[in-house]
């Protein structure tokens, strides 16, 4: 596809390798929990072995004596916090130490601070809890406490229901009903959690923390801690990979704050790996009723969609797992719901692509039960069912390459040589299957602000308060900036990461490049703008007296478009003017007409795994995703996002499940040698295709993000290829050798 240059490209859309790949390999990049900072003083979270109850006493008289203990805190003797009133999401798990009671397994009951890590870990051995432990369930099925029904989603209203879908489901000559189930899956980036709190005097805090949202964790800490927002500061500049645990303040940000505030120093606080399946959320337990009813081709007059996601008993989280089928595929009748059972655990959280991700599972599960059972290809099946406008809302998609995903991923995967009887392609004794599915996440768009610094050197810098989980951030602002200023990346500095900047959205929603790369272009803009005029408002200059659209940079230069000779650099200019610097800065906000669109990436999976009849084996052998995400900024890190959700998309068909032992509540699969991801030889060769798209409503650079929907429909192209390889239908994710063994 080509279309209107949004931006004009020279840097833009370019693989440029990470501009900070350097400092990250060579170990230079300071990930938060590792900031130097004089004299800080360790901290580590004694968590409680029950689920539910109340510490009837603790004892910390022994741990307060070991060596080089400064602190140990616990409800009797922590100060008080503020905020405890609020019922947003989250906000119960910050008021930590607050009083005796445990609402959830591995919920923090104190906090030892000393002058060493190895001195905290042995005082925390000497804290001894005494529990009153209350029955708990947290096994979704023996719950005997009604669904709730949640007052709205993350993605829109709770149930949504379009035309008659009785009716449609009456007429229908091929029907599915079927249930999915997903388990809980936490997040397990490289880097846990970890927090600095460095006080300066009594009502001054910086924090730094690996967080995906600086100004989300201000917000929060200011309200906690009963501070103005501007006397604390956050800083997060390399975030080993967020994911969604890291898109709120969890318990242990609030506790390195309180702890530095009574020990009088600063105070480094890190969440173990054990404690990464507690203390960070988790994606929820779904439970997921697909109904799809049929003509004889195929072609879609019922879709029922019905979910039950896990939550705590203390607070709410909804996995909006529904979303995707109110808009994927056009149909008449859509009925949509989502209920919440509620349980003996810590409360969900957002993990990757929330909601469609086990969602997709679901669908394109049941869509290709349909395909089999209308006896249609499951490529043919969706498009026929294609939706040319949104069936929700009933807006015309802003942009939408779906068909050209589907034809270029099926073209090299081979789709067309594909046998569709179940069981028919063998290598040898090992069963082949093809499978496919659609991906599909929400563009959205926060507002954000920017700065742009074109200084005296020639050089410029940008300044936005967003973060880099990893996602390659840092260097598709350089690219947007560079092109906005026609300089080379190179002479582009990126600076985000702190509460000091302008203020920016959490990196979170697959929003950061279609939210905060237009804050950037709009700040670029008024720099080059301002630049022009200084330097066509100035006899000395070469561009003297031409008109502002009579100049185009690039190089570093100003040139006049009429001739040679017409031309001088942005150093030149404001050395002249003996100005260090000219400013840009722009508020972005959503695109007015954004609310006349229904405005989503999509994308098609399709994957080869071979499954051994003996062992029950599953191997994923090749993988193509093609996707359409708008304007991409940079294609090698577009790649690697994409990529990265289909490998995750792998370790859920496949691999990944926390097991909650039933008795205790407590997760048993606490490590990355219990909790299993894909590694290596689990990951066969992925291509990716990147169809470019133009899209003038998404918002004034034309990404749409691309962080979430590789992970959405890949899980599910993997369950189809086990189905095709083996005629088993495995509905209960992950497809472990167990479930295929007769
Ligand atoms: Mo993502 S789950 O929006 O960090």
């Amino acid at each position: 596809m080509s279309g209107e240059k949004i931006v004009s490209s020279e840097e833009v859309g370019r693989p440029l390798d990470r501009v900070d790949g350097v400092l990250k390999v060579t170990g230079r990049a300071s990930y938060a929990p590792e900031t130097p900072v004089a004299n800080a003083a360790r901290a580590l979270i004694a968590t409680s072995a029950v689920s539910a109850g109340r510490l009837a006493d603790i004892d910390t008289r022994e741990a307060e004596q070991a060596p080089g203990v400064l602190a140990v805190l616990t409800h009797k003797n922590a100060p008080k916090l503020k905020g405890a009133d609020s019922h947003s999401q989250g906000d119960r798990v910050l008021q930590v130490l607050q009083d005796d009671s445990i609402v959830y397994n591995d919920q923090p009951i104190a906090v030892v601070v000393a002058d060493t890590l190895e001195h905290a870990q042995h005082a925390l051995e000497l804290v001894r809890p005494r529990y009153e432990p209350r029955a708990i369930n947290v096994v979704m099925e023996q719950e005997k406490s009604a669904p709730v029904k949640p007052e709205k989603t993350a993605r829109g209203p709770t149930d949504t229901d379009h035309g008659d879908f009785d009716a449609g489901w009456g007429s229908a000559a091929v029907r599915v009903d079927a249930t999915y189930t997903t388990p809980t899956e936490n997040h397990n980036p490289m880097e846990p959690h970890g927090t600095v709190a460095v006080w300066q005097g009594p009502d001054h805090v910086t924090v730094y923390d690996s967080t995906q949202g600086v100004f989300n964790v201000r917000k929060r800490l200011a309200k906690l801690f009963d501070l103005p927002p501007e006397n604390v500061r956050v800083i997060s500049l390399f975030i080993g990979g967020g994911f969604g645990c890291k898109g709120s303040p969890w318990s242990h940000v609030a506790l390195a704050v309180m702890a530095a505030k009574v020990v009088g120093r600063p105070v480094r606080l890190t969440v173990t790996r054990h404690q990464m399946f507690s203390l960070v959320g988790h994606r929820p337990i779904t439970r997921q009723r697909l109904m799809l009813g049929a003509d004889h081709h195929g072609k879609l007059l019922a879709v029922r969609h019905d979910v039950e996601s896990a939550t705590s008993r203390f607070d709410e989280f909804v996995e909006p797992s529904a979303s995707q089928t109110r808009m994927l595929y056009a149909c008449a009748n859509i009925r949509t719901s989502h209920r919440l059972r509620r349980l003996d655990i810590p409360t969900p959280t957002f993990m990757r692509a929330p909601g469609e991700s086990s969602g997709t599972f679901a669908l394109e599960s049941a869509m290709d039960e349909l395909a089999y059972a209308a006896g249609v290809d499951p490529l043919g099946l969706r498009l026929r069912n294609h939706a040319d406008h949104d069936p929700d809302s009933g807006h015309p998609f802003s942009s939408k390459s779906l068909r050209q995903c589907y034809q270029a991923g099926a073209d090299k995967f081979g789709w067309a040589r594909r046998k569709p009887g179940v069981g028919s392609m063998r290598d040898g004794r090992l069963l082949v299957g093809w499978g496919m599915a659609t991906a599909t996440y929400p563009a959205g768009q926060s507002e954000a602000k920017a700065s742009v610094r074109v200084r005296a050197d020639g050089t410029a810098v940008v300044q936005t308060g967003s973060q880099d989980i990893g996602t390659g951030t840092y260097t598709i602002l350089a690219q947007v900036a560079a092109d906005a200023l026609g300089l080379p990346v190179d002479r582009v500095r990126v600076e985000i990461g702190d509460t000091k900047l302008p203020e920016a959205p959490l990196s979170a929603g697959s929003r950061t490049a279609s939210s905060v790369s237009p804050a950037v272009k709009g700040a670029a803009d008024q720099a080059r703008a301002a630049v022009i005029a200084l330097a066509v408002g100035d006899r000395r200059s070469p561009l003297y007296g031409l008109s502002v659209d009579q100049i185009t940079v690039a190089g570093g230069e100003l040139r006049g478009k009429s001739g040679a000779g017409h031309r001088e650099t942005y150093a030149a200019v404001l050395g002249r003017a003996q100005r260090d610097e000219v400013v840009g800065q722009y508020d972005s906000r959503e695109k007015p007409d954004r609310k006349d669109y229904a405005i989503h990436s999509f994308g098609a999976q399709f994957a080869e795994v071979t499954v051994d009849p003996d062992l029950g084996q599953v191997r994923v052998r090749r993988f193509v995703g093609a996707f359409a995400t708008g304007k991409v900024l940079n294609a090698k890190t577009g790649r690697s996002q994409l990529m990265g959700g289909i490998v995750w998309g792998i370790g859920m068909a496949l691999l990944e499940r926390t097991e909650r032992d039933a008795r205790s509540g407590r997760v048993v699969t606490r490590d990355l040698a219990d909790y299993h991801v894909p590694v290596n030889l689990d990951v066969p060769p992925i291509e990716i295709i990147m169809i470019d798209e133009a899209d003038a409503h998404v918002n004034d650079v034309g990404a749409k993000g691309m962080g979430e929907i590789g992970n959405t429909g890949s899980h599910a192209a993997i369950a189809n290829a086990v189905y095709h390889a083996t005629g088993r239908r495995i509905r209960d994710l992950p497809i472990t050798p167990d479930k295929l063994l007769l």
